[in-house]
C-alpha cells in the first residue's frame, strides 16, 4: 500500500494519534472527538494538525468556503436510497415527453460509469463528461419547461440538507464568511432548494450552469459552456462576488463527493492554506488511496456537516 490508512474510526485516530509525540496540536485534533458516529479517513494527521492551526491561527477573517452542492452540502442516501442530481430533477419534470426521458436516460446509463472510472485517464474523462452534458442538453432542445414546474419538481424530487447543514452555514453567515458554491448541475433545480434549505445569506454565492431559453421560453442550450464534473479547474471565477470578496483570506476550506470538485483550486491565485474534505460514499472502494492522497479529511459515509461544523468550532 503506498498510503499508511491510519484512521478507519476516529477512536482509532486518537488511538495512534496519542501515541505520536505530545504538541499542542494533538489538542486540535482531539477537539474533533465529539463527531463520534462520523468515519474519518486521514492520510496524515500530523499535516492535519498543521493546517488546523494555520486554520485557528487565521481565524474566521482569513476563511473562505467552496463547496460543491449535489452530494456535498445534500445528502448522499436516505438510508440507504440514493438521492437525484440536478439533473436527475430536470428529467422527472412532468411536462418531459416520454422519448426524451428514454433518450435522457440512455446518456446516463452510458457516461455515468466513465465518470468515476479511474482506469480511464482524466483527459479522456474531461471529453466524455463533456460529450455527456452537451448530448444531454441537445435532448432537451426545442422544450419548454415553465419555472413553475420546475420549482415544483425541485421541491418533490430534491434531496434534503446534509443533517446539521444550517448549523453549519449559519455560523459562515454570522461570521461573515464568503462561499462559493460550486455546481455541475443546474441553477433551476439548484436555487429552489437553497431556499427551502434557508441557507441563502447573502454570503453565500452559487457557480453553476443555467438554462437558456429562447423567446418563447424554449430550452435552446446552457447560457454559458457547460460546467461539469471534470473542468471545475477553469471556471469563470473572477466575475464572482466570491472572487471579489476573497481579499486576504488565504485559508480555504474545499468540499466535495467527487475528485474531481478540489481542481476549483486552480482558480485561486492566493492561496496559503487549504484544508480538503471528501464525502465518499458510493465510490469503488479501490478508489480510496486516491481519495487520501486528494483529501486532507475523507468522510466514509457520512451523512452529516458534523465534521465541517466542528472544524468551524475551533475557529470560534
Ligand atoms: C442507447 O443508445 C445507443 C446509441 O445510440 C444504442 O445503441 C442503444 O441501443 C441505446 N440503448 C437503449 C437501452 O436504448
Ligand atoms: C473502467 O474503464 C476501464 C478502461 O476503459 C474498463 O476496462 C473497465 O471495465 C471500466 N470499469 C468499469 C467498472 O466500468
Ligand atoms: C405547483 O405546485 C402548486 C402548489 O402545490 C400548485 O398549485 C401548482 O398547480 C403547481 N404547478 C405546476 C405547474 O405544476
Ligand atoms: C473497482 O475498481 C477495480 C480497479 O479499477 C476494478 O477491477 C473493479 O472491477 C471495480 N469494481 C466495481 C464494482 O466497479
Amino acid at each position: 500500500m503506498n498510503f499508511v490508512l491510519i484512521m478507519s474510526v476516529f477512536a482509532q485516530a486518537l488511538l495512534v494519534i496519542s501515541q505520536t509525540p505530545r504538541n499542542k496540536m494533538i489538542d486540535y485534533v482531539k477537539n474533533l472527538e465529539s463527531v463520534e458516529h462520523s468515519k474519518i479517513l486521514v492520510k496524515d494527521p500530523d499535516e492535519l494538525n498543521k493546517k488546523l492551526e494555520n486554520f485557528i491561527c487565521g481565524g474566521y477573517e482569513h476563511l473562505s468556503i467552496i463547496s460543491d452542492y449535489d452530494q456535498t452540502i445534500t445528502k448522499q442516501h436516505v438510508n440507504g436510497k440514493s438521492q437525484l442530481h440536478a439533473f436527475g430533477i430536470l428529467q422527472r419534470c412532468p411536462s418531459i415527453p416520454s422519448e426524451v426521458y428514454k433518450i435522457v436516460s440512455n446518456i446516463t446509463e452510458t457516461y455515468k460509469p466513465l465518470d468515476r472510472n479511474l482506469s480511464i485517464p482524466e483527459s479522456q474523462r474531461k471529453i466524455f463528461m463533456n460529450e455527456w452534458w452537451t448530448k444531454t442538453i441537445e435532448a432537451y432542445k426545442g422544450l419548454k419547461i415553465s419555472s413553475e414546474e420546475m420549482v415544483n419538481t425541485t421541491l418533490k424530487y430534491g434531496p434534503p440538507a446534509r443533517d446539521n447543514a444550517k448549523e453549519f452555514f449559519d455560523l459562515l453567515n454570522k461570521a461573515n464568511v464568503p462561499v462559493l458554491l460550486i455546481s455541475a448541475g443546474v441553477g433551476e433545480f439548484l436555487e429552489p432548494l437553497l431556499i427551502k434549505m434557508n441557507i441563502c445569506s447573502p454570503n453565500v454565492e452559487l457557480l453553476t450552469n443555467y438554462l437558456k431559453l429562447d423567446e418563447d421560453g424554449k430550452i435552446v442550450g446552457y447560457k454559458a459552456s457547460p460546467i461539469h464534473t471534470e473542468n471545475k479547474n477553469i471556471l469563470d471565477f473572477k466575475n464572482t462576488k466570491f472572487y471579489g470578496k476573497i481579499g486576504n483570506r488565504h485559508n480555504v476550506i474545499v468540499m466535495g463527493d467527487h475528485l474531481g470538485d478540489v481542481a476549483v483550486l486552480d482558480n485561486l491565485d492566493k492561496v496559503e492554506n487549504v484544508l480538503k474534505i471528501g464525502f465518499f460514499y458510493g465510490n469503488n472502494e479501490s478508489s480510496l488511496p486516491t481519495w487520501l492522497n486528494t483529501y486532507d479529511i475523507v468522510l466514509k459515509d457520512d451523512q452529516t456537516m458534523d465534521v465541517p461544523i466542528a472544524i468551524l468550532k475551533l475557529l470560534k
